[in-house]
C-alpha cells in the first residue's frame, strides 16, 4: 500500500476507535424510538450548562433523546432584548449540542403572549410598527436557524381558557387585531420555507370549544398552505389517560393533513409522590407514547428529570412531573414509553457484592436479550448513581474505590433497544491495605507428658493473602519434637503436635516459638508454653498384674495400679481363658461407685471389664485394684495366658498399657 494510503487507512481506523469510545455507553429511548418517532426533552439553560454540578444532564439528554427545544431561550425576551439586539449565543449552545449528538431541534417560541420584552410592550408602537417588529423578529430568527431547526412553534397559546374565545388579552392581538396569526404564518413561511410551521397550545386534545376554536384557526391556515402541524402541549395532571375522545379529536386534526407533535408533555402531581401514584403516572406516559406511535412526528416532554421542571415554580405542591427522578433515575413513567417502544428489557436479579481490597466485585443473573450491563455505584443508598461501568458478562470489578466508604450499586440490562430498570441494590465496604496475615496458638499453652504427644492448633488470619503459608518451631526441650499438619497450606490453619519422647526432660513452662512464613513476606511468630509431665512414658501410671488365687475350684486376677498424676478416663481390661469347666464367678474393685464394671463370655474367653465413668476424676494414689474372678473345677485354670490392658488419661494425653498375668 503506498504511504499516503496507509496513512489515509490509520487516519480512518482512527477515527473508528475513537467514535467507538465517544458513542454514549448506552442508548435507550431515542433507540427504541429510532424511525418511528422522535423522541425530545425541554433543556433548561441553566442545568445544561452547569456540566460540573449537574454532570448527568447532558449525558442523559443525548443517551435517551434525539430531539430538543430550549425551555426559554428561544424566547422573544432572551434572544431579542433590545430592538437592534439579537442575542442567539445560548440558543445556539443548543443547537450545536443537538448537532454533535444526532438530535433534532424544535424552535419554540415565535409569537406568544407571555416573555415578551418591555422594549417592545412599552414602546407605544403603532399596529404597522408592531406588524414589522414581529416580521423583523420572525425573520431574523429563523433565517438564524435555518437548516437547523426542523419545526416551529410559530404561534403559541392564542386561544383563552374562556369558552373557545381568542385570546384578546393577548398584546399581539390588542396592537394588531385577530390577523397577527395570520400574518405570522405568512412571515414564517417567507423566512424559511423548509421549516415545518406548527400552531401550538394547551388542553385543545381534549374535545370542546377550546380545541374547536383552535381547529377552525388551523383550519384557515391549512387552507392557505401556511401551517404544517399542530402541537399539543399536554401539561397533564395525574391520574391522566389517553381516552377514545383525544383519538378522536386528534383525527380531526391529522385529516387536515397536518403533521402532530407533542410538544410539551409533563403529568404533574401532588407532593410527596407515592410508589403507586408513580404507577399511575406510568399509565399516562405509556398511553401517550402509544398514541403517539401511530400519529405524532415527535413526543417531546417540557424537561426529563423532576429535578428540573417548571411545574413546582408554577403549581405549588406539585411536582415529579416527568420521566426521570430527581437522581436522573428512570422512573415507571420512563419504563413505561420504553415498554410501548417494545424496548423493555426486566431488571437484572441475583445481584450480591463482594468487598475487597479497593474493590468490589459483582455478580447478577444473566438477562435474555441483554446484550450488556450497566453497573450503577453510589455512596449512598437509592443513589445518586453514576456508571461505573459496562460489562458483556454477568460480573464485573469495580476497582479504585475508597477502603472504609460503604458503596451501594445497581445494575441494569441493556440492548439494542433501550435500558431496563435497576436491579435491586446491593452494598459493599471494601477494606484491606497492603496483603498480609497473622497467626495464633488455640491453646496457648500445652502439656504433654513423657512419651505423648499434644497438639496446638495454628491459626492463620489472611487480609488480601492468598499464598501457602508453612511453619517450623523452635526453642522445644530436649527430647520434644514438632511436626506440622499440613507442612504448607493457602487455607487457614496448620496442626502443630509436639510428641515427647519417653526420655524428654521433665518440667517447663517452657516458650517454643513457631515461625510462619508465606510468598515474600517476612515471617510471622507465636508462642506456646510447654510443660513436659513426669511419668517416663506411662503419664505416672504404673500397672501390676497379680495372680491371687490359682485353684482347681477359684481363680482371682488382679490389674493393681498407682498413679502420681490425676487420671481422666480409665478403662482397665482381663481377658481369662475359658478353659474346660471354667465361667465367670465375680468382679471388684477398690475405686468404688464411679467405676462401671461388666463382663461377657464366649466359649474361649472371659472379659471383664473396669470403666471410670466419664467426668469423674480418680486422683494420685499408690495403689487400686481391679479383681477377675472364675471358678470352676478339675485342673488348676492355667493364668500364664490371661491379659490385661489400662487405657487412660493423664493430662490430656492418652495411654495404653498391656500385659499378660
Ligand atoms: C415555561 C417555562 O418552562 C418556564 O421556565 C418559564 O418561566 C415560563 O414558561 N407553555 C409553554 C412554555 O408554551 O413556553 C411554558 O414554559 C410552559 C407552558
Amino acid at each position: 500500500m503506498p504511504g499516503s494510503t496507509r496513512q489515509f487507512a490509520r487516519c480512518l481506523l482512527g477515527l473508528f476507535v475513537a467514535l467507538l469510545f465517544t458513542l454514549p455507553a448506552f442508548s435507550q429511548l431515542r433507540n427504541a424510538a429510532a424511525g418511528r418517532l422522535s423522541v425530545g426533552a425541554a433543556v433548561n439553560i441553566d442545568a445544561f450548562n452547569n456540566t460540573s454540578g449537574e454532570p448527568q444532564y447532558r449525558p442523559t439528554l443525548s443517551r435517551e433523546y434525539n430531539m430538543l427545544v430550549a425551555e426559554n431561550v428561544m424566547k422573544f425576551d432572551t434572544i431579542h432584548p433590545a430592538q437592534n439586539t439579537y442575542n442567539f449565543t445560548q440558543a445556539d449552545q443548543l443547537v450545536a449540542f443537538a448537532q454533535a449528538n444526532g438530535m433534532k431541534v424544535r424552535g419554540h417560541v415565535l409569537i406568544w403572549h407571555n416573555q415578551i420584552p418591555s422594549w417592545v410592550t412599552n414602546g407605544n408602537f403603532t399596529r404597522d410598527q408592531v406588524i414589522a417588529i414581529m416580521q423583523d423578529h420572525i425573520t431574523t430568527v429563523m433565517q438564524h436557524f435555518a437548516g437547523k431547526v426542523v419545526a416551529w412553534d410559530v404561534v403559541n397559546e392564542a386561544v383563552s381558557d374562556n369558552n373557545g374565545a381568542m385570546r384578546t388579552d393577548s398584546f399581539w392581538f390588542q396592537k394588531i387585531g385577530q390577523d397577527y396569526i395570520q400574518m405570522a404564518y405568512q412571515f414564517a413561511r417567507q423566512a424559511d420555507p423548509n421549516a415545518k410551521l406548527y400552531y401550538n397550545d394547551y388542553e385543545i386534545e381534549q374535545p370542546g370549544p377550546k380545541a374547536d376554536t383552535a381547529f377552525s384557526i388551523v383550519s384557515g391556515l391549512r387552507q392557505q398552505g401556511l401551517i404544517d402541524g399542530i402541537g399539543w402541549q399536554m401539561h397533564k395532571v395525574n391520574p391522566f389517560r389517553i381516552t377514545s375522545a383525544n383519538e378522536t379529536n386528534a383525527a380531526r386534526f391529522l385529516n387536515l393533513g397536518l403533521e402532530m407533535t407533542v410538544t410539551e408533555m409533563d403529568i404533574r402531581q401532588t407532593l410527596p409522590s407515592t410508589p403507586t401514584s408513580l404507577q399511575q403516572q406510568a399509565l399516562g406516559y405509556g398511553d401517550v407514547m402509544r398514541f403517539c406511535l401511530t400519529r405524532c412526528a415527535a413526543l417531546v416532554t417540557w424537561g426529563f428529570t423532576d429535578k428540573f421542571s417548571w411545574v413546582p415554580g408554577t403549581f405549588p405542591g406539585q411536582g415529579d412531573a416527568l420521566p426521570f427522578d430527581m437522581n436522573y433515575q428512570p422512573k415507571p413513567a420512563y419504563t413505561a414509553m420504553l415498554n410501548e417502544l417494545g424496548g423493555t428489557l426486566p431488571a437484572p436479579t441475583g445481584l450480591a457484592a463482594t468487598a475487597g481490597n479497593a474493590q468490589v466485585s459483582l455478580t447478577w443473573n444473566a438477562v435474555t436479550g441483554a446484550t450488556s450491563y450497566n453497573v450503577k455505584r453510589a455512596t449512598t443508598s437509592g443513589g445518586p448513581y453514576v456508571l461505573a461501568g459496562t460489562a458483556t458478562g454477568t460480573s464485573f470489578t469495580n476497582t479504585g474505590l475508597t477502603n472504609g466508604t460503604t458503596y451501594f450499586f445497581v445494575v441494569s440490562a441493556v440492548s439494542s433497544s433501550g435500558e431496563s430498570p435497576n436491579s435491586a441494590e446491593v452494598s459493599a465496604t471494601p477494606s484491606g491495605g497492603t496483603a498480609g496475615f497473622t497467626i495464633a496458638f488455640s491453646p496457648t499453652s500445652l502439656t504433654v507428658n513423657q512419651g505423648a504427644s499434644g497438639t496446638s492448633t495454628i491459626n492463620i488470619t489472611r487480609t488480601n493473602f492468598t499464598s501457602g503459608i508453612a511453619c517450623t518451631a523452635s526453642g522445644m526441650p530436649s527430647g520434644v519434637s514438632a511436626t506440622f499438619n499440613p507442612t504448607s497450606t493457602t487455607g487457614n490453619s496448620i496442626a502443630m503436635t509436639l510428641a515427647a519422647a519417653a526420655t524428654a526432660t521433665a518440667g517447663g513452662p517452657t516458650n517454643i516459638t513457631v515461625s510462619c512464613t508465606g510468598g515474600t513476606l517476612p515471617a510471622r511468630t507465636a508462642t506456646l508454653t510447654l510443660t513436659v509431665g513426669g511419668g517416663g512414658g506411662n503419664g505416672g501410671v504404673t500397672v501390676t498384674p497379680a495372680v491371687a488365687s490359682s485353684s482347681p475350684f477359684f481363680n482371682e486376677l488382679q490389674v493393681r495400679l498407682a498413679n502420681t498424676q490425676t487420671i481422666s478416663a480409665l478403662t482397665v481390661t482381663v481377658v481369662i481363658q475359658r478353659t474346660t469347666g471354667v465361667s465367670f464367678s465375680g468382679q471388684y474393685n477398690t475405686i468404688g461407685g464411679q467405676i462401671t464394671q461388666s463382663n461377657s463370655s464366649t466359649t474361649s474367653a472371659i472379659t471383664y471389664t473396669f470403666r471410670l465413668s466419664s467426668g469423674t476424676l480418680a486422683p494420685a494414689t499408690s495403689g487400686r485394684t481391679f479383681a477377675a474372678q472364675a471358678s470352676g473345677s478339675g485342673t488348676a485354670h492355667p493364668t500364664s495366658g490371661d491379659t490385661w490392658t489400662a487405657t487412660y488419661t493423664v493430662g490430656g494425653q492418652n495411654f495404653t498399657q498391656t500385659g499378660t498375668f
